[in-house]
């Protein structure tokens, strides 16, 4: 019976506002659909006054106006499908400006159904997201980044059958990833970045117009999950994830790949260095033991960036890696690489490379007496390993390891 009391006040607020609006719609024609303006006004309503600016957007909202037929300075942020006959306008666009507006985003969203772009990036939006968002079937791009939205990816999210662009990113949404996400067919960019996001990713094949794929810093553990080939960017640093490289095998458009800061181990395999389109490659501070490099020359693949320190890399630096012609940064620090810097990496330092830390290691014997010259513009350190290092050289600087961490190196 008390449940009744808040229901019943809520129920005649919306009444006296539906009253206000008839009387307005009683002036004009063709006017936004009742039920939007209603929408319209709940949002607003539920963000605390004193944090709409008086230069902000949802400050122009002026309910004694139309949404939809207002002009000028009046309702900023929103965009409406005005239709050619007489029936009502609709909001297609909510696009807030990221003031730091503080509040809530109320449930009666859900009845904006012709919304195809709702962004509320950069403001203090706290608590769930609605579930009445899965009413929002024409949604094709979501953005609600930086912000304090909690709980769950909300049930029958997957219904967004249209939606092409989610970022969610930096707010502190925690649970699993759906499985049923695959739902989102038309998605190509999705970024669950920042938040405290858990459990094993499943498996996302289905996603297969899925260009940009951002699960960063957030607590997911397990496999790396089956993937669509149309995937070019991945960001999955900072997880707890564990497990080999081996799902990515087939990922032949992939340009950018980031695992680091996990618990991945195995190889770094020629499968995935190999992958024709990689420009960045980090797979820094996981457990790989070993790095396969094989000759691509022929193949031509367009990595530039290498950064795999923090492992525990055993074996020699491959030689191979010189075949890399576009590559130019290299981080090898802080493993157990053993053996000699190859002649070959002395052309390289010379030439294309700008970037070389082979720090933390127990690399032994001579430079090749490239990395001596004053000529080489190489950033890095080869310091810490049990290499001949002339204090002169730049690269050198640090010292090396005391030669009781060195026995076995053959360091003559
Ligand atoms: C829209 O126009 C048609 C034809 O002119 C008319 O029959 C109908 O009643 C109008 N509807 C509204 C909501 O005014
Ligand atoms: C959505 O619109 C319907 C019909 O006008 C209304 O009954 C309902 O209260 C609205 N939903 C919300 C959450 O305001
Ligand atoms: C992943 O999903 C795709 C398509 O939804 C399916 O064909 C494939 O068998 C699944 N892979 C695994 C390992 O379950
Ligand atoms: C590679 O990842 C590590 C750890 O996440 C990060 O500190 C480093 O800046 C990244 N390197 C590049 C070149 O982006
Ligand atoms: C190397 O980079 C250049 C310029 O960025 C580019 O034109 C070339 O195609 C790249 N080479 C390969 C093998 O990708
Ligand atoms: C890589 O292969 C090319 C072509 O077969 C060959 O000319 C080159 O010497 C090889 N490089 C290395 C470092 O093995």
């Amino acid at each position: 019976m008390e449940e009744k009391v808040p229901t019943k006040t809520r129920f005649t607020l919306h009444s006296i506002l539906t009253i206000i609006l008839c009387l307005l719609l009683s002036q004009t024609n063709s006017l936004t659909l009742q039920e939007d303006t209603l929408a319209l006004l709940e949002i607003k309503r539920a963000i605390d006054p004193n944090s709409v600016t008086p230069s902000s957007y949802l400050n122009s909202w002026d309910f004694s106006v139309d949404p939809c037929e207002s002009t000028g300075s009046q309702f900023l942020g929103i965009l409406c499908y005005l239709p050619l006959d007489n029936s009502s306008s609709r909001v297609t666009e909510v696009d807030l400006d990221g003031v730091g507006y503080e509040g809530f985003l109320t449930p009666a969203i859900g009845n904006l159904t012709q919304l195809s772009v709702l962004n509320l990036n950069n403001n203090k939006f706290r608590g769930p997201i609605p579930e009445t968002i899965a009413k929002l079937r024409k949604l094709t791009r979501l953005t609600m980044s930086q912000n304090y939205f909690t709980g769950a990816i909300p049930q029958g999210f997957t219904e967004l059958k249209t939606l092409q662009y989610l970022d969610v990113s930096g707010n502190r949404l925690s649970g699993p990833i759906p499985s049923d996400i695959t739902g989102l067919r038309s998605l190509t960019y999705m970024s669950l970045s920042n938040n405290g996001f858990a459990g094993r990713i499943p498996n996302l094949t289905g996603l297969w117009q899925l260009s940009t794929l951002d699960l960063s810093i957030n607590q997911f553990y397990g496999d790396l999950p089956n993937l669509p080939v149309s995937l070019r960017n991945m960001y999955f640093h900072h997880n707890i994830l564990s497990g080999h490289l081996t799902p990515l095998k087939g990922l032949i458009h992939l340009k950018w790949l980031d695992v680091s800061d996990n618990r991945l181990s195995g190889a770094i395999s020629g499968d995935v260095l190999s992958l024709r389109r990689v420009v960045h490659l980090n797979v820094s501070f996981n457990r790989f033991t070993t790095l396969e490099v094989i000759n691509y020359s022929l193949q031509g693949p367009r990595l530039q960036v290498l950064e795999a320190q923090g492992n525990h890399l055993r074996g020699r630096l491959p030689v191979n890696l010189v075949t890399f012609v576009n590559l130019t940064s290299i981080n090898l620090a802080n493993n157990q690489l053993t053996g000699p810097i190859p002649l070959e990496y002395g052309t390289k330092v010379q030439t294309s490379w700008r970037r070389l830390y082979l720090d933390h290691n127990f690399l032994s014997g001579n430079l090749p007496s490239e990395f001596a010259h004053s000529s080489t513009n190489v950033r890095g350190s080869l310091a810490s390993n049990c290499l001949r290092c002339p204090t002169n050289v730049g690269l050198c600087h640090g010292g090396q390891r005391p030669s009781t961490e060195c026995v076995g190196q053959h360091n003559e």
